[in-house]
């Protein structure tokens, strides 16, 4: 696989790279990331190498993220080329309700200061960054649609929501003749399954792509964090901090990373291609967003693209990292379900 072999990003028309450019590691406002220098050399690389999905948002790095992300494209004159995505949800203004969450009231002020950031006049695709629990699910898919009607926005994404939500909106868009949801943005990687439960078939059934996000865990899957402590890096820096999205090195994880080192020795690789490797060739991943610090860390990860796993190596990937399915997913099963086939074999239908 290569960047340029571009995919439709669920049921649309919009074709990306399989593997998007993430740029919250663009700019050095919460403490790391990379400075302007190296975030450009990253920007350049994937877009020489024939990448055009490129992934921000309004919170990251405190805007400064948007603002690089449109200075390079800018400078390579690329607004027309690259698939610029950004997101909204999170709070801009302290003690300020609607300065955040999903209602219309911030989705217009958040697309606005969006669009001034990057210094371009649409987005290619508008994620709504997180669900917010409270606004009604009507509502955001009318406000979408009126973004989209409006030419600000082309397409629509949610990240970090429930099927059920999802399912929702689609179904709504679906029958009032509204702007569809052509994508989801979620968590997922060797240590990180949970998204296998419901929102992946939810995915393939409503078609919408999923894009997965922190692909490395955050860099452990790199294998540079020692089990006893140390190693440098976004982890260490944030080491026993109880936010989960740093804390990764449990007992359990360094289980699953110990077998991703052994497939990685006997294909002499390094362990990130491995995990890399394995998330591209899951059930529904369209396009994976790969995170980077520097131009080197971004040039081995795309080398996960040239990497093809052995039948035999997925599946110790696969046991290993299984997750336990839990009430009602055991039911879904072949051993289930053969109570309700009489035993003959059914096979779903799916699209090619
Ligand atoms: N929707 C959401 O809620 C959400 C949440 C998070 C991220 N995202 C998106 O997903 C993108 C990727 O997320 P992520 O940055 O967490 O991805 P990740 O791939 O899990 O982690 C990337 C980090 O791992 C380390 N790393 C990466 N490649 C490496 C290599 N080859 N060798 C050693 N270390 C390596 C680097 O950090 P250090 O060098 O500092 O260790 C790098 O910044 C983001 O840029 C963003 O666009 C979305």
């Amino acid at each position: 696989m290569k960047l340029t072999d571009y995919v439709t990003l669920g049921r649309s028309g919009l074709r990306v790279s399989p593997v998007c450019l993430g740029t919250m590691t663009f700019g050095t406002a919460w403490g790391w990331g990379a400075d302007e220098g190296a975030a450009r050399a990253m920007f350049d690389a994937y877009v020489d190498g024939g990448g055009n999905f490129v992934d921000t948002a309004d919170i990251y790095t405190g805007g400064q993220s948007e603002e690089l992300v449109g200075k390079f494209v800018a400078d390579r004159q690329l607004r027309d080329r690259v698939v610029l995505a950004t997101k909204f949800t999170f709070n801009t203004e302290k003690g300020n309700p609607n300065a955040g969450g999903n209602g219309r009231k911030h989705v217009r002020r958040a697309v606005e200061a969006s669009l001034r950031r990057l210094g371009t006049d649409y987005l290619d695709l508008y994620w709504l960054h997180c669900w917010d629990m409270v606004t009604p699910v009507d509502e955001l898919v009318r406000t979408v649609d009126d973004l989209v009607r409006a030419g600000l926005v082309r397409h629509v994404g949610f990240s970090d929501v429930p099927a059920w939500y999802a399912a929702r909106a689609q179904t709504i868009a679906e029958l009032r003749g509204l702007e569809p949801v052509v994508a989801l943005q979620l968590e997922y990687s060797l240590v990180e399954r949970g998204i296998e439960r419901e929102l992946v078939p939810a995915s393939q059934e409503l078609g919408m792509a999923i894009t997965p996000w922190s692909p490395l865990a955050g860099g452990f899957l790199a294998g540079k964090y020692p089990a006893d402590g140390g190693g440098d890096g976004r982890l260490a820096k944030h080491r026993g901090s109880g936010n989960p999205a740093f804390d990764r090195m449990t007992a359990r994880n360094y289980e699953i990373l110990d077998v991703a080192i052994a497939v990685a020795r006997e294909v002499d690789r390094p362990v990130a291609q491995v995990a890399l490797a394995w998330l591209l060739g899951r059930p529904g991943v369209t396009s994976t967003i790969v995170g980077a610090r520097s131009v080197e860390q971004l040039a081995q990860n795309l080398g996960a693209l040239e990497l093809t796993l052995s039948a035999a190596q997925r599946t110790r990937l696969d046991d290993v990292s299984r997750i336990i399915p839990g009430h009602p997913y055991t039911f879904f099963t072949d051993a289930a379900q053969n109570m309700m086939y009489g035993s003959a074999r059914v096979t779903r239908w799916r699209p090619a």
